[in-house]
């Protein structure tokens, strides 16, 4: 077998680019359970595909019933699960896609690490930063309740930690805004 690592694609990034009319990038948000990133992810998919992009989401809830189904919420399958959705979104944003990534990706370092793996400016760090008393306010799938009852372990933000982007491209506190509003903020860094 020859080694894969001196095998070239003999179609460039600049041809598929000019195929898909935009470079592939990773637009990727980050926040606590509730904190609205399934709904802006979704949102903001519809936006750009009728903007004529070809973009696609990759959500935590479902990534995790195929793909990482076997992994829970210990910091150790947290950081494995970031991986894995970390290497598939490089991927598919090397195959010239708009990549909309939508996990509670609670590790700094995990994130940043997905970052350094892209090209300069290709990575869109957007928090989505619900406080979480908002986010348990809403509760919308009943786990802060039962994560306050202690049916829930490891629960990101109460017996979990999440550690915020320092300094992300966008940041969109959703108690103040309205969906389309956020979308607007977020079209307008990759504008
Ligand atoms: S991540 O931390 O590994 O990035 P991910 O985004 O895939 O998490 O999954 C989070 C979703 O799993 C939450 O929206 C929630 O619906 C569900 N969930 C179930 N148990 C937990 C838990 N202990 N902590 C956080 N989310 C949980």
């Amino acid at each position: 077998m020859s080694d894969p690592v001196s095998i070239t694609s003999y179609v460039a990034r600049v041809d598929r680019e000019q195929r898909h009319g935009h470079p592939g990038r990773i637009v990727w948000l980050t926040g606590l359970s509730g904190a609205g990133k399934s709904t802006l992810a979704m949102a903001l998919e519809r936006r750009l595909f009728d903007a004529g992009r070809n973009v696609y989401v990759l959500d935590g809830d479902i990534v995790r019933g195929g793909l990482c189904s076997d992994l829970g919420f210990t910091p150790d399958d947290r950081v494995e699960n970031i991986r894995r959705i970390g290497e598939v979104a490089r991927i598919m944003a090397d195959a010239g896609l708009l990549v909309i990534v939508a996990f509670i990706s609670p590790f700094r370092a995990d994130r940043d690490r997905v970052r350094a793996g892209m090209p300069l400016g290709r990575f869109t760090e957007v928090h989505v930063s619900t406080p979480l008393e908002v986010c348990e306010q809403r509760d919308t799938k009943g786990l802060y309740a039962k994560a306050r009852a202690g049916e829930l372990s490891d629960f990101t933000g109460i017996s979990s930690p999440y550690e915020a982007p320092e300094s992300p491209e966008v940041r969109l506190p959703t108690e103040q805004l309205s969906v389309d509003q956020c979308v607007n903020r977020i079209m307008a860094v990759l504008a």
